[in-house]
């Protein structure tokens, strides 16, 4: 397996720093403000209560239920508990679903630009992938009849985004309708709705699929805290599906990590019980941000761009400066190529498109204060002219 293309490029960016290059850095998916104080409060008192021992399997019950009230009351589907499974974060909850779903060979279908992880946690799990394209033109959002002409009853699964990573796209009611109606006719596939950008939506309003009937008991929600509240670091995701589903990933994860800690727990059950309004402020942050990167790319020569609807992440397509030349000679042969030159030439870090799916493109994500997404911009266009 590859090293994580997101991580790699962050890590190469750390090294440069470390050299004293003024690096922007722009690859990590991220939110750059601190978890809010109410929640480090939980956190502190479920210690002094005593929450430091191993947690149940699948997550404390309170927990599970402050899961379970959330999606009834925000988004108006009913999981029990016993349908919740709390994990390390959603990439681990995608990677015990694939772990425990797929025998070699097994078919995945993953909408593109997909997130990395999707692609490489099927590998992992000696999954094939089947990859649907969705194009920049339609804000990189896949046609419901080439989705219909990749489905086949032998698909296991089929995973998408919604805030997307890679593209910030966002499906509407309408359009998850007609993914509904295409999966209807397949009731041995599990549907996997990434929704861990829910919170982060600056036009319309996050739909869940989970709401159509007809596929209701095929759908896998996987959420998590790492986004919305800005707590990446405390690791803690979920998934909220068939009770067969939930048995079998609490049996993988009780060989794997004996469940989540303890005290990132109750620091989430704090998140989910109290107010929403630090949540709607970093959002607002968010959307000042996608507007400052979304006009200053538009006016770059050479890149097609379109605006993100949510998450934090724009995937300008870069067709057209593929097969110049960098002042020093070289061709930028690819997406790969590009992200290379911004970084050396710019000291800029975004992620290859080659990473998501989406070979002529590149992401750039503006989880980072205005003043350096302006001077970002201003480089990045600087480095764009040079180009010959
Ligand atoms: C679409 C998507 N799903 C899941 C995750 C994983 O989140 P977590 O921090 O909960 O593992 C990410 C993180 O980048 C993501 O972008």
């Amino acid at each position: 397996m590859k090293e994580s293309a997101t991580i790699g490029m962050s890590r190469m960016a750390r090294e440069l720093k470390a050299q004293g290059a003024p690096i922007i850095s722009l690859s990590l998916g991220e939110p750059d403000f601190d978890t809010p104080q109410f929640i480090m409060d939980g956190a502190r008192v479920g210690m002094e209560e005593g929450y430091t021992h191993y947690p149940p399997i699948p997550g404390y019950m309170d927990l599970r239920e402050a899961i379970s009230d959330k999606l009834s009351s925000e988004n108006g589907v009913s999981y029990g508990p016993e349908q919740i499974v709390v994990s390390t974060g959603a990439k681990q909850t995608i990677a015990n679903i694939m772990l425990c779903l797929l025998d070699p060979g097994d078919k995945v279908v993953i909408l593109s630009p997909y997130w990395v992880s999707y692609y490489d946690i099927v590998q992992m799990a000696g999954g094939q992938q089947v990859i649907v394209e969705g194009k920049l033109e339609d804000e990189y959002k896949v046609d419901p009849q080439k989705l219909d002409e990749a489905m086949s009853p032998d698909v296991k699964a089929v995973i998408f985004s919604s805030p997307s990573n890679p593209t910030g796209s966002l499906y509407t009611t309408d359009e998850l309708r007609e993914f509904s109606k295409v999966f209807a006719k397949y009731p041995d596939t599990l549907i996997l709705s990434d929704e861990i950008y829910e919170y982060i939506v600056f036009e319309g309003e996050h739909q869940s699929i989970s709401q159509f009937p007809e596929v209701r008991n095929n759908v896998v929600i996987i959420n998590g805290m790492s986004k919305g509240f800005a707590m990446t670091g405390w690791r803690i995701g979920y998934m909220a599906g068939p009770e067969w589903l939930a048995k079998a990933c609490t049996k993988m994860q009780g060989q794997l990590t004996s469940g989540a800690a303890s005290i990132s727990q109750r620091a989430s059950l704090t998140a989910l019980k109290g107010p929403r309004e630090e949540v709607s402020m970093m959002r607002e942050t968010f959307r000042k941000r996608r507007d400052l990167v979304y006009e200053g790319l538009s006016k770059i020569e050479g890149f097609d761009t379109y605006l993100p609807k949510g998450a934090f992440y724009m995937l300008p397509g870069i067709s057209k400066l593929i097969g110049r030349a960098t002042p020093e000679g070289e061709e930028i042969k690819d997406a790969t190529d590009f992200c290379m030159y911004l970084l050396k030439n710019a000291n800029v870090s975004t992620v290859t498109g080659l990473a998501f799916g989406a070979p002529d493109t590149f992401r750039i994500s503006f989880a980072a204060s205005n003043e350096e997404l302006n001077d970002a911009i201003q480089r990045i266009s600087a480095a764009v002219r040079e180009l010959k």
